[in-house]
């Protein structure tokens, strides 16, 4: 019949095949990534294509129609509906030279662009793939073989391009299951293939199989259902930590485990739980069979990655911090007691005692590991975990920013919840503070604020509140440089500034019987927090060799909320330009997308993570000297030429510290500090 020279767009790969065979086998051949599930039954749609017309001087080509369309694709046409000018490439055959292009749905590699999930420029690498078979009847006339073999011959003979080498195998947990799948559906069956090993097989035709990614954080549990084919983010769903009753923070719970023989369990017990309960509501939101659950990514600090697995924590409440692997993590859902008999489990590497797969993920989604300029990665919970590298070497760290950054600890801090004050701006005249709280968009110096919060308990400070009413109030005079609340303000007239006992506080805002204050307890407990954060980045830069960085991504809620002027103004980050520091939402659970999409991914992070630098600020004798000067507003040594080009900071102020008996005395309140111990 001849041959014909194929141009396949836009991969540019270029062949001479026979006249006759189909688009699809012109495209396996060549190399081309063109999508098929059902083989080229004309079924699944997968294998669209756009045949071109017309001369390509490019290629020398001038491009010839493909066959006309035959059965399989009206038949396809009637019931799905082909987008104009698409053909089914398992259906279209070459009829001469030609030019055609896989649009990008019809690649198994495409580029995902997601919205609520920010999976930036990411290329899918399934680890799972769904094949369509028919599998011949077994016959008395035929050697008689197994339903196993039967069906590996099926896939073989059917898809032979990705079953080259080696024949597919059954594990144990599905033999059961071949001979149902094969009986319901005449021997019509899709089977998913992970490794050349089956992963699940369903009778008839199956489209789609999913995932699930889990960022278990000890304060909230955030889980997506991912179709695996496309990376297309289906539902998304997110709860407490159900161990919140054992414990606040990570340490608390680590010390329950300690003094309670089997809380691992209870706590394990508890997390399984969740992600039992999240899974069943996904499952639900996006109306799929739970068979179809085949990969559960999950990501989290060291503590709740082991006791997912159900491993004691225990080891990493104390000094060395030795996990029970820092390997990435494979098995099956069932073996942490995950309801899905289908699913594997993956669980990202981690870095060290106190950086874990939720670090790693994070790594995965902003890639500080990639570039070629240093790029500054902080996710502050009540742990700060800091990554800071280009290409050129990667270190990590853990800091013990404690739980003040989240509104505990703080007099009036309270979770974001309606009702929180979460913006703050204070007068530099009367130091009067206007706030904005969740629930309502007006300031309270708006004449309609009462009105419109009237049905409104405004009862706390959340974590942004906490950082703005701190800048503010440095920026204002009301707290000096060293953290000393400004008692010489409580003699003028009106003064938010108030005596309270031997030290001041802030009136922050006041209506009725509510009165919210900031004391001084309040901003060291802050100042201890940000200088332990500080000190962290401050030592990893040492470290690195750098004397500044601009690129910094603040990750997580606490980045989500965090104005970067008053990061610079308190000096949780070192100064740098304003629009260097920026917002990078939840990079751990967008990390743990990209991993469960993607083999190449997989592999990325479990390289990269073997390359961290482990940098261990509880041991590191530089830690507490950077701590102490990490204390002052913005900061003790360093300068801040980026920040004061938008705003004026206060000339340093002798502090008159009141003593235990009452009376004044001149001190740098700083260099009193003690450095908190780790986590
Ligand atoms: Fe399935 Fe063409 S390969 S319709």
């Amino acid at each position: 019949m001849g041959n014909a020279r194929v141009v396949f767009t836009p991969s540019g790969l270029d062949g001479v095949v026979e006249i006759g065979v189909t688009v699809l086998d012109a495209a396996r051949r060549l190399g081309v990534d063109l999508d098929t599930v059902c083989g080229g039954r004309g079924i699944c749609g997968h294998c669209q294509i756009v045949p071109t017309a017309g001369s390509f001087a490019k290629w020398a080509i001038d491009s010839t129609p493909l066959s006309a369309p035959g059965g399989d694709e009206v038949d396809y046409r009637a019931k799905r509906a082909l987008q104009p000018g698409r053909r089914l490439g398992c259906v279209a055959r070459i009829q001469g030279d030609t030019v055609i292009d896989v649009p990008p749905d019809s690649q198994v590699h495409r580029q995902v662009v997601r919205k609520h999930v920010e999976l930036g420029e990411l290329e899918l690498d399934p680890l799972v793939h769904l094949y369509y078979v028919e599998v011949p009847a077994a016959t008395l006339d035929r050697e008689p073989t197994s339903a196993a073999a039967d069906i590996a011959a099926a896939l073989a003979g059917q898809h032979g391009a990705s079953f080259t080498d080696t024949a597919v195998t059954t594990p144990l947990r599905l033999l059961g299951s071949l001979h149902p799948a094969l009986a319901k559906a005449d021997g019509a069956i899709t089977v998913a293939v992970r490794d050349n090993e089956i992963a699940a097989v369903w009778p008839g035709f199956v489209e789609a199989a999913y995932g699930i990614a889990v960022d278990v954080g000890s304060t909230t549990v955030a889980a997506h259902l991912v179709d695996l084919a496309t990376g297309e983010v289906l539902a998304s769903r997110g709860r407490m930590n159900p161990q919140i009753r054992f414990g606040e923070d990570l340490m608390s719970r680590v010390s329950y485990v300690m003094m309670n023989p089997g809380g691992e369990r209870e706590l394990t017990s508890a997390v399984r739980l969740a992600l039992n309960e999240l899974t069943d509501e996904l499952i639900a939101d996006a109306t799929i069979e739970r068979s179809e659950v085949l990969d559960f990514v999950i990501v989290g600090n060291p503590i709740m990655h082991h006791l997912v697995l159900g491993i004691d924590p225990t080891p990493l409440g104390l000094a060395p911090f030795v996990l029970a692997t820092a390997d990435a993590v494979n098995g099956r859902a069932l073996d942490i007691g995950l309801n899905l008999a289908n699913a594997a489990i993956y669980l990202l590497p981690c870095i060290a005692g106190h950086v874990g797969a939720d670090t790693t993920a994070a790594m995965l989604a902003e890639g500080p590991h990639r570039g070629a300029d240093m790029q500054l990665l902080v996710d502050v919970g009540t742990n700060a975990e800091i990554v800071l590298g280009s290409r050129d070497g990667v270190w990590a760290a853990s800091s013990p920013t404690g739980p003040a950054f989240e509104g505990a600890q703080i007099s009036c801090g309270q979770r974001a919840a309606v009702g929180a004050i979460e913006r703050v701006r204070i007068d530099r005249t009367t130091r009067a503070a206007r706030v904005k709280i969740i629930g309502c968009d007006l300031w309270s110096d708006d004449p309609e604020f009462d009105a419109a919060t009237a049905d409104i308990e405004i009862s706390g400070v959340c974590g942004s509140g906490i950082i703005e009413v701190m800048a503010e109030g440095y920026l204002a005079g009301v707290i000096d440089h060293d953290g000393t609340i400004n008692g010489e303000l409580a003699a003028e007239a009106h003064s938010p500034v108030v005596s309270d006992g031997r030290t001041f506080s802030y009136v922050l805002f006041e209506r009725g019987d509510t009165r919210l204050t900031i004391t001084q307890n309040d901003v060291r407990q802050i100042q201890l927090a940000k200088a332990a954060l500080r000190a962290g980045i401050d030592l990893l830069m040492e470290h690195a060799g750098l004397s500044d960085v601009a690129d910094i991504r603040l990750a997580g809620a606490f980045g989500a909320h965090i104005d970067p002027l008053y990061a610079l103004v308190l000096g949780l980050v070192p100064d740098c330009p304003l629009h260097a520091v920026r917002s990078v939402g939840n990079a751990a659970g967008n990390g743990a997308v990209r991993a469960l999409v993607s083999h190449a991914q997989r592999a990325e992070i479990e390289l990269a993570a073997r390359q961290v630098t482990k940098i261990e600020t509880a041991t590191e004798p530089r830690f507490q000297e950077l701590f102490i000067d990490a204390m002052a507003f913005p900061h003790a040594g360093a300068s801040s030429p980026h920040l004061q080009q938008h705003v004026t900071l206060p000339e340093k102020r002798a502090t008159a510290t009141a003593t235990g008996d009452g009376r004044r005395r001149r001190r740098d309140r700083s260099s009193t500090t003690e450095v908190p111990s780790n986590v």
